[in-house]
């Protein structure tokens, strides 16, 4: 499968390396000439065009890593020219668009994956398997901070740029579905746009979720916290720790503490893991695990949150 990349800016250069590395970069569209002429001389031989559509014939599949406000019209494009398509994330800036994306890959017979890295972190993968084979008993909420002094954009808002992957986790790791969500943000930077949001969601079987995102914090932190009935996980992004508490508080509401173990996981390279995913759902026509109707979940949710912001 040879993949072409729409977009080699901050992100996409990373996901132009790794298919390089994995033998299966086709072609790069991009409009920066300055951006070309440097790719030109690190990736020879790789055929370099402008735009979207110059891609089709060149390749099999494509990987858009524009801004977000280009992705559904280039999705769609390349899913009516009859490619198989990775769309970083956010998927769309509207859930309409995003479910007529998942639809029209559907109804194509294209796959469709949608780049929510972090359920390609071994770990994340490792707290799914924990919380369902029932190590801290039922969970019963999950806490989020994205935190750190990150990229501001001028479209999207902190929650749409970081807390999406943080929604997505939630979803790819709980059984629940969104009962319904609770949303404060502030905005400094751009009007309109918020530097700093706390979302709540209700998720069914009473599992609350509460996700703390911010581009504008002196510290950088990226840590879930999950509760059960029996037990706590807490997974540490940057340490790459997956650690299970074994406390919790018991029906006399005494404290109960038995200590900490280090579960290990193998570290991996989320975005080789994301990208092998991509290549092989291509070649084996198999459902990606982070497919077009989960994307649609995770834009329902940050919809139901902007809905409920107040801009003064
Ligand atoms: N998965 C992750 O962890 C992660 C991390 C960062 C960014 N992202 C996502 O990646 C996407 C890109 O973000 P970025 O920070 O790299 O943006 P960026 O602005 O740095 O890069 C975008 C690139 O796309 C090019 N471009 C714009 N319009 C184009 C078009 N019509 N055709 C071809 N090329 C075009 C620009 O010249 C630029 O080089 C966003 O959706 C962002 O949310 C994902």
């Amino acid at each position: 499968v040879k993949v072409g990349v729409v977009g080699a800016g901050a992100w996409g250069k990373n996901i132009v390396r790794t298919l390089s590395e994995l033998d299966a970069l086709g072609a790069i569209a991009e409009t920066n000439p300055a951006t070309r002429a440097q790719l030109h001389e690190t990736y020879p031989g790789v055929p370099l065009v402008e735009g979207v559509e110059e891609l089709v014939g060149l390749v099999d599949a494509v990987a858009v890593a524009t801004p977000a406000e280009h992705h559904f019209s280039q999705a769609k494009t390349l899913l009516e020219a009859g490619l198989d398509v990775f769309v970083e994330k956010p998927i769309t800036l509207d859930s309409g668009d995003a479910r007529r994306l998942a639809d029209l890959a559907r109804a194509r017979g294209r796959i469709l994956m949608v780049g929510h890295l972090l359920l390609f972190q071994p770990a994340v993968k490792r707290l799914r398997d924990v919380i369902a084979d029932g190590l801290i008993g039922r969970l019963t909420s999950i806490h989020q901070e994205r935190l750190g002094l990150g990229r501001a954009r001028p479209v999207e808002n902190v929650l749409w740029s970081l807390g999406v992957h943080d929604v997505a986790v939630i979803l790819g790791v709980t059984e629940s579905s969104i009962e319904s969500v609770a949303f404060v943000g502030q905005s400094v930077l751009t009007h309109g746009v918020d530097d700093d949001t706390y979302l709540h969601i209700d998720l069914s079987g009473g599992v609350q979720a509460h996700i703390h995102n911010s581009w504008i914090w002196p510290e950088k932190r990226r840590r879930l916290t999950a509760i059960g009935t029996q037990g706590m996980l807490v997974f540490d992004e940057l340490a790459q720790t997956l650690t299970l508490h074994r406390k919790r508080i018991d029906a006399e509401l005494r404290n109960v503490d038995e200590g900490e173990e280090l579960l290990a996981v193998d570290p991996g390279q989320p975005l080789t893991l994301e990208m092998e995913h991509f290549i092989a759902c291509c070649r084996e026509r198999k459902t990606p695990l982070t497919h077009g109707d989960h994307a649609v979940e995770v834009i329902r949710v940050l919809e139901m949150a902007t809905r409920q912001t107040v801009t003064t």
